[in-house]
């Protein structure tokens, strides 16, 4: 029987086809690996003396965060250029990359949470105050309840999470 070179070149051609296919998988997942372990980047903006804004960082940080810190003496045009309310305020603010606030002392849990599925029309998060026992505010086994609040973009505000424990503030 005569060789069918037809039926060689066809399965060659499949062959280095399927070949072709798994190398561009196996760049993409290659690529991407890192990225993965990059972490969420957040911009922090907090005065160049504040303690307990450089733990919540260390919070952040030990959560898989990448932030960035930026060191300012007045916060007040940031807070305003983001729309953080005058009595929602907190030390430091946080910004993501696609411009959302992350104002004050809040659990990394959340602000995962939030970028996974932001709310619509929101503006950020904000815990206002610095309650004790939240991240970066550790005294002991101290702790006082509080509220993350969600701030939306025409100024109105809503609970998002209620926070009654110090176990309730990791992941
Ligand atoms: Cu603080
Ligand atoms: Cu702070």
């Amino acid at each position: 029987m005569e060789p069918n070179i037809e039926g060689i070149l066809v399965n060659l051609l499949t062959k280095s086809l399927i070949l072709f296919v798994f190398a561009v998988l196996a760049a993409c997942s290659a690529s991407e690996a890192p990225k993965a372990q990059e972490g969420i980047a957040l911009e922090v903006f907090k005065s160049p003396t504040c303690g307990c804004c450089g733990k919540w960082v260390t919070h952040l940080e030990e959560s898989g965060f990448n932030t960035t810190v930026r060191n300012q003496n007045s916060l007040d045009s940031i807070k305003k250029k983001l729309g953080v309310p005058a009595n929602m305020q907190s030390c430091h603010t946080g910004v993501s990359a696609d411009g959302y606030f992350f104002e004050g002392h809040i659990p990394a849990k959340f602000v995962t949470a939030f970028l996974a599925n932001p709310p619509e029309n929101a503006a950020g998060l904000t815990v206002p105050g610095m309650p004790t026992g939240s991240p970066g505010m550790e005294m002991g086994d101290r702790f006082k309840p509080y509220s993350v609040i969600l701030v939306k973009k025409d100024g109105t505000t809503e609970v998002y999470a209620e926070v009654a424990s110090l176990e309730e503030q990791h992941q």
